[in-house]
């Protein structure tokens, strides 16, 4: 079979120096877009998502629903699915090249009764261990095995049975998995220790509209109590508050003066104040944010954390953004144990860092230089299209098929607020 995610051979070239001026619209959440798509191994009439960004991960995800059995139509960043699955067997082939497609193992396990699942595949960033996705489903009372690569799942002929879940460390997909798991198992679960992001709020919204009983999305404690069936629902996916982030640098480290519409600017609160720590204006309004800056950035230290704290998605741009700082800073690394693989590449481009284990220590520098470079994950190819913005001649970007993982129309969008960029062999 293709392989959907590295399916280009193209670069991206990109001459730096200019100034980012005008509005961009942010797509909706590949985060968010992933666990909802799931949902459709449990909704069999009616199910729609709107403003679904066109990305390698949504169209692989399309891809492994399909091969389930599930029909779907997708047009204009609206897709409706139809049917339940017809199969429990995922395959090997899709499910290898994103991680994300674990969390279609406990919607699986619910409308099949078992489940055969690859363990997956992604960006590299770190060993991503699946052990908690495995606790939520055993918990809920499902027997869980593996063999030859696959987590083979039954549930016992009484069905699945609401538990407590008590994580012993924050997982966003793993939280996600006990929330499309549990809406539907017998009697109460409470998780404990939940992860909070945006995202899983959106989850949680779509899944209450469609009749499920769930409670306390965005904090560390969510209650659901489990319902009989889910009913047709038609939700619309939330803005991608990490391309928000992302452009946000890209005012920021190009001294421009960026609109940034189509966001939750609260989803963004712990991100916008580093970066007006950092210098830069930031104007808040009801669903949009303006950035600009008129000086070189100040140092500004950071740590990734669960949100609400710094999400570890913008930590490879925001080390471009301190790379050119006026004096040194540090960027800390807690959620991921190999995430800073960005780091030489940037050194390629002139930037002064030096890692010790999760922690990076980033001398700012006047300026960066253009230089050939590639992309080792999703959110290190955005680090490296930052710095080609501001880089002095034009940079190569090799290894973009991850940019293209996660941001929708990026060249086209950058382009259109000025940059000079383009994408070919
Ligand atoms: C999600 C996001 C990803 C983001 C990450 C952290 C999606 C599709 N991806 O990934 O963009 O970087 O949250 O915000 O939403 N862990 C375990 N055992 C498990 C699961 C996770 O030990 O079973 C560990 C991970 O190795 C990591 C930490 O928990 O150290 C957090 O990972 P997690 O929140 O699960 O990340 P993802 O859901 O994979």
């Amino acid at each position: 079979m293709d392989d959907l995610v590295k399916n280009t051979n193209e670069r991206i070239f990109i001459t730096g120096g200019k100034k980012l001026h005008g509005s961009v619209t942010i797509s909706g959440a590949k985060n968010a877009a992933l666990p909802l798509m799931a949902l459709s191994l449990i909704i069999n009439k009616g199910f729609t998502l709107s403003n679904v960004p066109n990305l390698a991960d949504t169209r692989l995800m399309l891809k492994l629903l399909n091969d389930l059995g599930i029909q779907t139509k997708w047009e204009n960043g609206k897709i409706d699915f139809n049917g339940l699955p017809l199969n429990d067997h995922a395959s090997y082939d899709l499910v290898r090249q994103m991680r994300a497609s674990i969390l279609i193992l406990g919607p699986l396990l619910v409308s099949q009764g078992s489940a055969k699942v690859p363990l997956p595949g992604g960006c590299a960033i770190g060993s991503r261990p699946i052990d908690l996705h495995v606790m939520v489903m055993e918990r809920l009372g499902a027997n869980i095995k593996f063999e030859s690569g696959y987590i083979i799942g039954s549930v016992p002929s009484s069905g699945l049975k609401g538990a407590k879940i008590d994580f012993p460390k924050i997982s966003v997909g793993a939280t996600e998995s006990a929330i499309l798991t549990a809406a539907l198992a017998k009697g109460q679960t409470v998780i404990s220790n939940a992860a909070q992001e945006p995202e899983i709020v959106d989850l949680v919204n779509c899944l209450n509209k469609a009749g499920a009983d769930i409670m306390g999305e965005g904090t560390n404690k969510i209650i659901i109590n489990g319902v009989k069936s889910l009913n047709k629902v038609h939700h619309e996916v939330v803005a991608d508050r990490i391309e928000a982030g992302s452009f946000a640098i890209a005012s920021s480290i190009t001294m421009g003066d960026v609109e940034i519409k189509n966001v939750i600017p609260k989803n963004l609160q712990f991100f916008l104040k580093v970066l007006e720590n950092t210098g830069s204006k930031v104007e808040v309004f009801k669903n949009s944010i303006n950035i600009c800056a008129f000086r070189k950035p100040l140092p500004y230290d950071v740590t990734t954390q669960e949100h609400p704290g710094f999400p570890t998605d913008l930590q490879a741009q925001y080390m471009t953004l301190m790379s050119l700082a006026d004096g040194n800073s540090q960027i800390t690394e807690n959620i991921f144990e190999n995430r800073f693989m960005h780091v030489p590449e940037l050194i390629r481009m002139g930037a002064k860092i030096s890692v010790n284990k999760q922690k990076a220590t980033i001398k700012g520098v006047d300026y960066l230089k253009a230089a050939k470079v590639m992309a080792s994950d999703l959110r290190a190819s955005m680090c490296l299209i930052l710095g080609g913005l501001v880089a002095l001649g034009t940079s190569e970007i090799d290894g973009i098929y991850h940019l293209d993982r996660g941001y929708e129309n990026i060249v086209d969008k950058l382009s259109n607020l000025g940059a000079d960029i383009r994408r070919s062999r």
